[in-house]
């Protein structure tokens, strides 16, 4: 991963150049940088703010996997980040299902993926990745609060190195969920601060609420409901609830 690099001072989203590129065939690996973006996308069409001072950036995908195994590539991307966040830059990360990563409870780290799937097997995936490392944006969502390396007085590494680190960590771990995909999974929940949270899930007009208990194998979330029942929640948007 990481073969070519393509790096942009200014683009609107680091997702576009792949997209096209994933179209014409590209194999896997190429990634786009960018010092700023100007129209920088989050998840459920929310803005990403993203002035000079993060990381954005993407890479294209193309995991041999089912494709109902998209969303353990994003928890793979979520472990990859977070390794390379702790190692590089000393500061604690935990994992929000399926892919912020916090840092004492703030989010640090933002994660697209969007991708393709064909009828036995995923397509591509373009996984995007915001860092806030010297600066703290405003995150377009009321509920969460954000923080930077700088901020919690971790160690800032160049973006280079974060990320390299990063795709050398996401090369192991969609290996690890390829050939050991329980194994992925435990490891995950061991990283993830939502099991065990009380949680409310929305999709759309729907709402679900309840106790995260685990994943299932394809990485989807299990919520206790009220009655007792257990649901797997795979799209959406979570909040941690008391
Ligand atoms: C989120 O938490 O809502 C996801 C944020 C993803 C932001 C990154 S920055 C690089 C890539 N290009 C984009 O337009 N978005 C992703």
């Amino acid at each position: 991963l990481g073969h070519p690099i393509f790096h942009y001072a200014s683009i609107g989203s680091t997702q576009a150049p792949l997209k096209e590129m994933a179209a014409q065939g590209r194999p896997e690996g190429a990634v786009v940088v960018a010092d700023e973006q100007t129209s920088g996308r989050g998840r459920q069409s929310r803005r990403w703010e993203s002035p000079p001072g993060g990381l954005y950036g993407s890479v294209l995908l193309r995991p041999k996997l089912l494709p109902r195994m998209v969303q353990a590539v994003n928890l793979a991307c979520a472990m990859a980040m977070g390794d390379a966040l702790a190692e590089l830059c000393g500061i604690g990360c935990e994992i929000k299902w399926p892919n912020d990563i916090l840092v004492r409870g703030r989010k640090i780290c933002g994660m697209l993926s969007e991708g393709a799937v064909e009828v036995d097997q995923i397509h591509h995936v373009i996984s995007g990745f915001g860092v806030n490392l010297k600066v703290t944006p405003i995150l377009n969502d009321p509920l969460t609060e954000a923080t930077s390396v700088a901020q919690e007085g971790g160690k800032v590494p160049s973006r280079h190195h974060l990320l390299s680190h990063f795709l050398k960590r996401l090369d192991f771990y969609l290996g690890t969920l390829r050939m050991t995909p329980k194994y992925f999974m435990e490891t995950y929940a061991s990283r993830c601060c939502t099991i065990g949270m009380r949680i409310r899930g929305t999709w759309g007009d729907n709402i679900i609420e309840g106790t995260a208990e685990g994943l299932d194998q394809d990485g989807s979330l299990l919520i206790r409901l009220e009655g007792g029942d257990v649901a797997a929640f795979s799209a959406g948007d979570i909040k941690h609830i008391r």
